[in-house]
């Protein structure tokens, strides 16, 4: 039992020796283990993408593809996954808003947690689907996803984005949007980089 004058580490300790001793603790870290795998699994059907990080080598073209001199305001990470980017991206632009939107709750809540040891003031994490969010105040948006959601990406950056926005989309082209930049990236995996400016309305 926790006692009242224990510190909470000492709490958690006999918390967790506790429930190794009543046998409580292997069901219990299988079912969150198996949620967790579940809640993947789920928001990956649903948004036809896994919660796959950009591999570091694509991750380092992806940046070499900002111009230089560039300023963003607005930053868009469409699907940050665990943010390994989104909190890159903060800390590149401190002066710039950078807006991550996840839908798969567990990669959300991880990037919460993350910022508590990688303080980014100016990152906002939000829950949502970005298909369903307003985008039209993005200078810099950056994606990895997959063939499908690129299509319904497109059509809605062609809508909403004010000519000349930066879109960086790491292996999966916009169909019908011609890059101005691509960036071949042959270490680890073969990945094709594409840099893109919305085209006028
Ligand atoms: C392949 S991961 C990329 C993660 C990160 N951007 C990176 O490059 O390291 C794609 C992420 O996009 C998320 N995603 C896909 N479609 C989405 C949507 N419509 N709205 C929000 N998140 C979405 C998925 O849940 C997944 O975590």
């Amino acid at each position: 039992m926790t006692s009242e004058n224990s510190t909470p580490v000492q709490s958690f300790d006999m918390l967790v020796h506790e429930m190794f001793a009543t046998g409580w603790f292997e069901p219990l870290l299988f079912a969150v283990l198996l949620l967790a795998g579940l809640s993947i699994l789920f928001y990956t059907l649903r948004t036809g993408v896994p919660p796959m990080p950009s591999n570091p080598m694509a991750r380092g073209a992806m940046f070499r593809l900002i111009p230089g001199g560039a300023q963003p305001k607005t930053i868009y990470e469409l699907g940050c996954g665990w943010g390994g980017i989104a909190f890159a991206l903060a800390a590149r632009f401190p002066d710039a808003r950078v807006i991550a939107i996840e839908l798969s709750p567990l990669p959300w809540a991880v990037c919460h947690v993350r910022r508590l040891f990688q303080p980014r003031p100016n990152l906002e994490i939000r829950r949502g689907d970005f298909l369903r969010t307003d985008l039209s105040g993005g200078d810099l948006l950056f994606c990895y996803l997959m063939v499908a959601p690129m299509t319904a990406l497109e059509r809605k950056l062609s809508a909403e984005l004010r000519p000349g926005a930066l879109v960086i989309a790491n292996s999966f082209a916009l169909p019908g949007w011609v890059p101005e930049k691509t960036e071949v990236v042959t270490e680890a995996s073969y990945a094709n980089i594409y840099r893109y400016r919305a085209p006028g309305r």
